[in-house]
């Protein structure tokens, strides 16, 4: 397991405050009483918000010790006693599969991995990996739960990312709607002669 927490670039979007508000605040909005897991959840941001929204539980799942640690803080500081909370350091694919197997469900899994692919050649070992990952995790939503996934891959293109998570939920053999598409904000425009700008993907996905 990795003990390095990222650096600026590696979560551009983490020191871009208004983009991150707003994709906070889309999240938050679906967890007033429900079960919330946070995996890659690096400082726990979306747990925070989630916590004050009116989450009734939140797990955090992160490989990095050092991220869990300024996330046991954040929450203190943000949303301090406001519901269950539970740090787990682990690998996040093996974390999954191991809820899943102890009959572990949540109504909303927020699912944000350090990016994929660095560049095309990368690219079908991505897609399998984020279908893969998606898959369970949908494997850990409850039924009529939410799952908020990302990419963050350049290399990546929002319809591919779209198939990759079309694909889990038929592995997964769930319905998927996709509710709202989710992205990085004006914060970070996209070059039109450069696609590949538009890294941040996200997909607020429900499931019957
Ligand atoms: C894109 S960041 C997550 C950003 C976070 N959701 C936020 O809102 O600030 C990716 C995180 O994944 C963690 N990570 C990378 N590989 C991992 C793995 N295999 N298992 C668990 N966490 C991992 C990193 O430590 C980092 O905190």
């Amino acid at each position: 397991m990795s003990e390095r927490v990222p650096r600026l670039g590696d979560v551009v979007d983490d020191y871009c405050p208004r983009c991150r508000l707003l994709l906070n605040h889309d999240v938050a909005s679906l967890a007033k009483g429900r079960t919330m897991l946070d995996a890659f959840s690096h400082t726990g941001a979306f747990a925070a918000y989630a916590m004050r929204a009116g989450a009734r539980a939140v797990t955090l799942v992160d490989s990095s010790s050092a991220a869990l640690a300024a996330a046991r803080t954040n929450l203190e500081l943000n949303a301090p006693g406001q519901c269950e909370t539970e740090f787990v350091h682990d690998d996040v694919p093996a974390q999954l599969r191991k809820l899943r197997d102890e009959g572990r469900r949540f109504d909303l899994v927020v699912l944000d991995p350090p990016r994929f692919a660095t560049n095309r050649h990368q690219l079908d070992n991505a897609l399998r990996a984020y279908k893969d990952i998606n898959r369970v995790a949908l494997e850990v939503l409850a039924p009529g739960g939410t799952l908020a996934t990302f990419s963050c891959s350049q290399a990546v293109d929002a319809a591919s990312f779209t198939m990759a998570v079309a694909w889990a939920g038929l592995d997964a053999g769930r319905e998927l709607q996709i509710v709202r598409r989710l992205g990085q904000g004006s914060d970070h425009p996209v070059l039109a002669s450069f696609p590949e700008s538009e890294y941040l993907k996200g997909l607020l996905v429900r499931t019957a």
